[in-house]
């Protein structure tokens, strides 16, 4: 098969839900078009504006990363290592053999370091890794971003990611997620720094396709703690819908976001009474500072502290116990 665009070169890439099939010289045109028009669409970034590029090591946000840099954004990379044997360590690895042929050096986060390393503190405290993880995850992305003084931080969710949460959040009819979902989340006072996803327009498969076309060296492998996600189910589910109706994906999530869907102005005015924990930003009452980080929060300490509390209390709960 030719390319659909330039109508010379064999196609590497066929991509039913557009209607097309590209060469690696017109795919990656096609790539940078999508992730274009989705800044553009939503008022993700401005050209002066300092980048947070958050990268886990994996293709999304790799790929992210190079296309920002391409973009001429200017962009440092975040790397949290979450203690995760063996996988943490490859992660980094790619992390930083891909800043380092760039010029860069990535900020690293250790957990362990932090004193919250996901799988011990998983254990201490009888929480599910992933949710303990997403909430670490977030804290350092805005603490990062703060002191370094970034405009904004990046993170490479793309739309097969935005599509199974918004079908988890429909499912459980998870009025004040749905109203929080969303590319773009607004800088707030007291520290809240903006958060875009300027992936959501492509798929994971283009993703994929682009970090290999382009030479991008990325970890294959999952998080071993997220074997069991949800969101892998419904993944599977939309790849199901998609396959046979090709399309659907994009349809169904950009709907969503449409201005005049009154699911989503009634999710937002149900968020309004109540806010979100740490970094909301609807509700009328704005954050203050925590009172032991100062990280910005509704409550009188953040949901992070909390738990580095509550996983030194019973790690040193244990090690009583193991001496006595
Ligand atoms: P996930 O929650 O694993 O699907 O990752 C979603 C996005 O969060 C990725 O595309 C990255 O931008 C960011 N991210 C995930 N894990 C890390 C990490 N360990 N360090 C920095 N950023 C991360
Ligand atoms: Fe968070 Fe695996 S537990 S990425
Ligand atoms: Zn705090």
């Amino acid at each position: 098969m030719k390319c659909k665009r330039c109508r010379k070169a064999a196609a590497a890439i066929e991509l039913p839900s557009h209607h097309s099939a590209f060469c690696p010289e017109c795919f990656f045109v096609f790539f940078k078009r999508q992730v274009r028009e989705g800044i553009r669409k939503h008022r993700l970034l401005s050209p002066g504006d300092r980048v947070l590029v958050c990268v886990s090591g994996g293709k999304d946000s790799l790929v992210l990363w190079d296309v920002l840099m391409e973009m001429g954004y200017e962009t440092e990379g975040l790397y949290i290592d979450l203690g995760i044997e063996g996988y943490s360590e490859r992660s980094r690895e790619k992390v930083e053999a891909y800043a380092r042929e760039r010029g860069k050096r990535p900020v690293v986060v250790e957990l362990a370091k932090e004193g919250i390393p996901i799988p011990e503190a998983a254990r201490c405290i009888r929480m599910q890794e992933c949710s303990i993880c997403g909430t670490v995850k977030r804290y350092f992305f805005n603490r990062v971003a703060a002191e370094g003084g970034f405009d904004v931080v990046a993170t490479g969710h793309n739309l097969d990611d935005e599509c199974a949460r918004l079908l988890g959040n429909l499912l459980h009819w998870q009025r004040d997620h749905l109203a929080r979902q969303h590319p773009y989340l607004p800088e707030s006072g007291a520290g809240l720094v903006r958060k875009v996803k300027p992936l959501w327009r492509v798929s994971e498969l283009e993703t994929a396709a682009y970090g290999f076309l382009k030479g991008i060296d990325y970890v294959t492998e999952e998080c071993p703690m997220s074997v069991h996600a949800t969101s892998l189910v419904y993944k599977e589910a939309l790849s199901l819908i998609e396959e046979s109706m090709p399309g659907s994906r994009i349809v169904f999530y950009q709907g969503f976001l449409d201005e005049g869907n009154p699911l989503r102005r009634a999710a937002e005015s149900g968020a309004a009474d109540g806010g979100e924990a740490d970094g909301g930003t609807e509700g009328g009452e704005a954050p203050h500072p925590c009172a032991a980080c100062g990280a910005p929060t509704y409550a009188e300490t953040c949901t992070y502290c909390r738990l580095k509390e509550l996983v030194r209390k019973r790690r040193e709960g244990r090690s009583k116990e193991a001496a006595g």
